[in-house]
């Protein structure tokens, strides 16, 4: 990244950085490493705090909070850190703890413990209180596990010295050999092979009933939405700064068609300059259902976009929105919700309009980091009957204070365009329709079952 994060959360943290006193342990028996700081690093930070920890497309923690030696150095920082709630990332308001299931929050007593450990000195404690070491199991870098299939870019793709921004898009066509027979796609990850991809999304083209697929993508202009859909297909998702890979809960997926032609839509982003070319090879990996398949993903909301807007010079909150959606047809399942914007994304909010008019916020993020591009996945997937309406809005920072961390430039009006300099505004809807079986959905079963 390349602007210098510690001053970016100093100072957006300066308005939440009250630190928790409530239980701070007596003060004869300050917490200790081994004991009491451990186990919450463990449970809440190792995931990505660790040698080769869990890399959220580009976002690696540089430091491993693994053994006291690695640890120590880090006390003030950890304690200001969760103080602010800067750590662990995790943006949507308190009101929704309980709700995601990939959740990453401290309650106020783990907060506690912390701040107190770091005030006490950082004592190590007695090692032989340490709980077990976490084990991560080893997944070949991939966050869904071994894939069944991995398809990579056709041919190796030369990032050039004078690259700083370049949208491309590579595609193939799956082959027999790649993929035999229609498949339901439970997870997928967008694997970038090099350190200058931004983002990386996957697009689906499936073959008419004749078999026929319409041509290629055209190489893209920067002021499109990359690459267009009629030759590019569904969008399924992709990896960009902090996201995860794309992992549906039980009994959901995508059917994944032979035939199909694959879209890898990337954006290359990196300081132009002699020597800085990079060749790029990136691939995406599929996992396929073992057990059936019975909703099929995409068949609720659509997402809420807005490409239109114009933020005002040095305005600290242009709303956008509230863009509403059409009341759904059926029932749907909602299976995540990820708001979308770029380095001026200041807030954002999903709202259910229920028939009978009345509303609940499924989704609040008053402090939009564009950093995390975080999908919120449900842990209890959340239904709403036929004739629910979804509204997104969100709000934009264009003043001089923002700019001057970010480096962006506050007195233009900004519209819609894809580099992070230039905005956009989006709502994603992860959902199925919840009263029907998907078609196909029999073929799932895996045939190498034992
Ligand atoms: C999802 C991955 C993830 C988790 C979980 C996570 N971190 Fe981090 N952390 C990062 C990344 C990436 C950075 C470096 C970039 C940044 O500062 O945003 C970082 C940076 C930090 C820093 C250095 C900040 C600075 O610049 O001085 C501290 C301290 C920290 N994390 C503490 C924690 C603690 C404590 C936890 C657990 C309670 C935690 N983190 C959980 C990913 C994570």
């Amino acid at each position: 990244m390349t602007w210098n994060r510690f001053t970016v959360r100093v100072v957006l943290a300066i308005a939440s950085a009250a630190v928790p006193v409530a239980a701070v342990a007596a003060a004869d028996s300050p917490p200790t490493f081994y004991r009491d700081v451990l186990p919450l690093l463990q449970d809440n930070c190792q995931e990505c705090h660790r040698e080769s920890g869990a890399n959220y497309g580009g976002m690696r923690a540089p430091m491993a909070f693994t053994s006291y030696e690695s640890t120590r150095p880090w006390a003030r920082s950890i304690a200001r850190q969760v103080a602010s709630r800067e750590m662990p990332p995790w943006d949507a308001a308190p009101e929704h703890n309980g709700v995601f299931r990939n959740e990453r929050t401290l309650d106020d007593e783990q907060i506690a413990t912390l701040v107190s450990w770091a005030r006490a000195g950082a004592p190590a404690g007695d090692a032989s209180e340490a709980p077990p070491p976490r084990v991560f199991p080893a997944s070949g870098g991939w966050q869904i596990g071994e894939p069944d299939l991995v398809v990579r870019m056709p041919e190796p793709f030369l990032v050039e010295d004078d690259v700083e921004d370049l949208y491309a898009a590579f595609s193939l066509v799956l082959t027999e050999e790649m993929l035999p027979e229609d498949r339901w796609v439970v997870a997928f990850q967008c694997q970038p092979d090099s350190q200058v991809i931004h983002h990386f999304n996957l697009h689906l083209l499936e073959p008419d009933e004749n078999g026929e697929l319409p041509p290629p993508p055209e190489f893209p202009d920067q002021t499109q939405i990359a690459p267009s859909p009629q030759n590019a297909g569904r969008y399924m998702g992709g990896v960009s700064s902090g996201s995860e890979a794309n992992f549906y809960p039980e009994g959901y997926g995508f059917l994944l068609r032979k035939g199909s032609r694959v879209t890898f839509d990337i954006h290359y982003h990196k300081e132009p300059g002699a020597g800085t070319a990079v060749w790029d090879q990136s691939s995406i990996g599929f996992r396929f259902a073992d057990e059936p398949v019975s909703k099929a993903l995409g068949s609720g909301f659509a997402p809420l976009m807005n490409f239109t807007f114009a933020i005002p010079p040095g305005a600290e909150s242009h709303q956008v929105g509230p863009l509403v959606s059409p009341p759904a047809a059926h029932p749907v399942d909602i299976i995540a919700l990820m708001p979308h914007a770029h380095m001026r994304g200041k807030a954002a909010r999903f709202v259910a309009i229920y028939p009978d008019g009345t509303r609940e916020t499924l989704l609040d993020v008053p402090r939009y980091d564009f950093e995390w591009q975080t999908v919120y996945y449900y842990d209890q997937l959340k239904q709403v009957p036929a004739g629910t309406r979804i509204e997104y809005t969100a709000w934009y920072d264009n003043s001089p204070e923002k700019a001057a961390i970010y480096g962006f430039d506050p007195t233009r009006t900004v519209t819609f365009g894809q580099p992070s300099t230039d905005e956009m505004v989006m709502g994603f809807i992860m959902s199925a329709r919840a009263d029907a079986e998907a078609p196909g959905a029999e073929t799932a079963g895996d045939d190498r079952r034992p």
